[in-house]
């Protein structure tokens, strides 16, 4: 097999995850792609804090810039805009393609992004970006691109759909609810962006964007955390058969004044009747209810967060790009030589 160079930026709870599985799925992946994933380097702000990270040390850098010169992919998970949108760049320029994780940059800067990437030829997939391990971002643009989307409703942050659900099945205040989110792992050290709204909002810039086929800045997505929310609300929703749900809502819609058509895309703590898919989305799981004209309702549901989860997500982008680049590999997914035999129904042991 030749090799494909992959450089990863950013060695978090993502990033190592990334590393491990490409370390440890070498030789599968290498017969699923018909190359080699060769992890090249992993850049880090400081090699020595790094102890805790399972990876051998001669793959950890500080200098991302040499690194990345010497890829054929990048993955970035550092999060945050700078140094991401310059390194993406700059893996752009070089002729590398990039995979990321980062919602942030991708609703702050895409278009910036997207028309680098374009000149060039070069595959920018983030699919990590929107509800951790669930496969969002490739059915809008693929799978639905040929229909019409009308409307998302998103549960798309996990911290913040934990602590409703918490406050709903126990009565328990926000304050409560936040500080169980937090022992368990799932609130950040400081959870403004969860419970804000705002990592909600660049998620909803994102489907949006995608979804409707045109661009929308994350300054136009109106924005409502959940911090107003009281235990009060959520019983009297509950009373008269709602769940408090913090969605993210997609839509296109007519423009009140002129009646031309327009997007609108909204965070905000909404009532869902409890008989909609989306009020039995418990615990800090994540789910897009997507309305496609033809398609009409689906909805894709699973972990959004979680490092080992959202490392699935990227592995898959990495995957997607790496076929891309072996000329007569197996190429797509629909595999023509059998790899595993298929077991006879008396030799299985697990059955439905
Ligand atoms: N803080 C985010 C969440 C992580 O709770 O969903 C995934 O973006």
């Amino acid at each position: 097999y030749r090799s494909i160079r992959v450089a990863l930026l950013g060695a978090g709870s993502v990033g190592s995850q990334v590393a491990r599985l490409l370390l440890e799925h070498r030789d599968e992946l290498a017969q699923r792609i018909g190359a080699r994933l060769e992890l090249v380097g992993v850049a880090v702000r400081d090699v020595d804090a790094r102890r805790d990270v399972e990876l051998p040390r001669e793959l950890l850098t500080t200098d991302a810039e040499t690194l990345i010169l010497g890829a054929d992919v990048v993955i970035e998970l550092m999060g945050g805009i700078e140094p991401a949108r310059t390194l993406v760049l700059q893996a752009i320029g070089s002729g590398a393609d990039v995979v990321t994780g980062n919602k942030a940059l991708i609703a702050a800067h895409g278009p910036e992004l997207f028309a680098a990437a374009e000149q060039v030829g070069a595959q920018l997939s983030y699919e990590a970006a929107v509800g951790g391990a669930i496969p969002i971002i490739r059915p809008l643009r693929d799978s639905l691109a040929g229909d019409r989307v009308e409307r998302i409703l998103g549960i798309v942050n996990g911290t913040t759909n934990f602590i409703l659900d918490r406050m709903d099945t126990t009565g328990a205040s926000l304050e409560d609810a936040l500080a169980t989110a937090t022992e368990l792992g799932y609130a950040e050290a400081d959870p403004t962006a969860d419970i804000g709204g705002y990592d909600a909002a660049q998620k909803a810039a994102i489907l949006a964007s995608l979804a409707f086929h045109t661009n929308v800045p994350i300054e136009d997505v109106h924005r409502e955390g959940i911090t107003q929310v009281s235990a009060e609300q959520v019983e009297s929703a509950r009373k008269a058969g709602y769940v408090v749900k913090l969605l993210a809502i997609c839509e296109r819609i007519a423009d009140a004044a002129s009646g031309e058509e327009g997007v609108s895309a909204r965070v905000y703590p909404a009532l869902v009747p409890r008989s909609h898919p989306l009020a039995a989305v418990h615990g800090a799981n994540n789910a897009v209810f997507v309305e496609a004209a033809a398609a009409g309702p689906l909805m894709f549901y699973g972990a959004g967060a979680g490092g080992v989860q959202t490392a699935s997500a990227v592995l898959g982008d990495l995957v997607a790009i790496a076929r891309r680049h072996v000329i007569g590999g197996p190429g797509t997914a629909e595999s023509t030589h059998a790899a595993l035999p298929v077991l006879p129904i008396d030799r299985i042991t697990t059955r439905y």
